[in-house]
């Protein structure tokens, strides 16, 4: 069986970490490599971070470090981003010091150099799942335009047609860089927005949790506790059952497309607007008249999702 060509553009991050387990658990993806960016945490602590995930869940792949700030706003300053409360002071649930230094370091080039290499490299077509703000993804598209003919999809977690969660109508991973964002959606690459508008119903309960650790032997139980803080932020926040694994929706729409609903409609980003710099104007009902450029999530099948996970993470038990 051919497996999909895919790389990965992450800020590990709690919920990127499941959406690697994912791809570490199928043999239907042959991930290329993974590049990293800022968003959850800093891009040094999205890198060490990825480069532990990558040890513990046996995904030997180059990895290679990518933006530190969006490509206009400032740096964000992480000694008071919010996001540190949500994925913990490590981008990993604060458990992150339970792992092991990571043994391998990334690769010596930029993440646009490693990206424009796979893609190139590639035989078939490569599927860019993007699951961080989108500074590399615009990045690459700049910097390597003749590669565009390339890239099978973007399939990105990021984005909502209805509500946000930083600010009542933005996302984080669009409002961390709204004009690397713009770049994305306007450009002619075929593009899967993993939206908070199924995302948001894809969360974990402490019972699935438990699974995860009981089908996983100590991974698995490294696994639950790094999901502990985000789960808990989540029910005292979102008033939700847990924590919502944006991340692996679109991994999981890889490995069976029955997860996800979609509507195809026109998407672009506003850069303009006082309190809605970074909204994913979503013209559901057509209004513009354009044509449509976007698949957009509108539903998932939680159930089938996580129990993807708990199929996943028993390859480590
Ligand atoms: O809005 C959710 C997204 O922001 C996820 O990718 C999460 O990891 C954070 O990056
Ligand atoms: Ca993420």
């Amino acid at each position: 069986m051919l497996k999909r060509p895919i790389i990965m553009d992450v800020d590990t991050g709690v919920d990127d970490t499941l959406a690697l387990l994912l791809v570490a658990g199928s043999d239907k993806l042959d991930l290329k490599a993974i590049t990293t960016v800022f968003g959850n945490s800093s891009v040094e602590d999205t890198t060490k971070n990825t480069l532990k995930i990558c040890e513990l869940l046996k995904l030997d792949v180059p990895v290679a470090a990518g933006a530190y700030r969006p490509v206009i706003d400032p740096p964000i300053d992480y000694s008071v981003a919010p996001m540190v409360d949500i994925h913990g002071r490590d981008g990993l649930g604060n458990v992150g010091n339970r792992l092991p230094e990571p043994v391998k370091t990334v690769v010596d080039m930029p993440a646009v150099d490693l990206m424009a290499k796979a893609i190139r490299e590639s035989e078939e077509k490569v599927t860019i799942v993007a699951t961080a703000p989108l500074t590399n993804i615009a990045t690459f598209i700049m910097a390597y335009p003749e590669l565009r003919s390339k890239v099978e999809c973007i399939a990105l977690m990021g984005g909502a047609a209805f509500g946000g969660n930083m600010g009542f109508s933005v996302e984080a991973n669009i409002g961390h860089d709204p004009d690397a964002a713009k770049i994305v959606f306007m450009s002619d690459i075929p593009k899967y927005m993993f939206s908070l508008d199924a995302t948001m119903g894809c969360f974990i309960t402490d019972d699935e949790r438990q699974a995860i650790a009981d089908n996983g032997g100590e991974t698995g139980v490294w696994l639950k506790d790094c999901m502990q803080q985000y789960s808990d932020i989540y029910k005292a926040l979102g008033g939700l059952p847990g924590a919502v694994l944006h991340d692996s929706l679109p991994v999981a729409w890889l490995l069976d497309e029955s997860v996800v609903e979609f509507t195809h409609c026109y998407v672009d980003v506003e850069l303009k607007g006082v309190k809605t710099r970074g909204c994913t104007v979503t013209d559901l009902a057509n209004y513009t008249g354009k044509a449509p450029n976007t698949y957009v999530s509108m539903k998932a099948d939680r159930e089938k999702l996580i129990n993807m996970h708990i199929e996943a993470v028993k390859k480590f038990k």
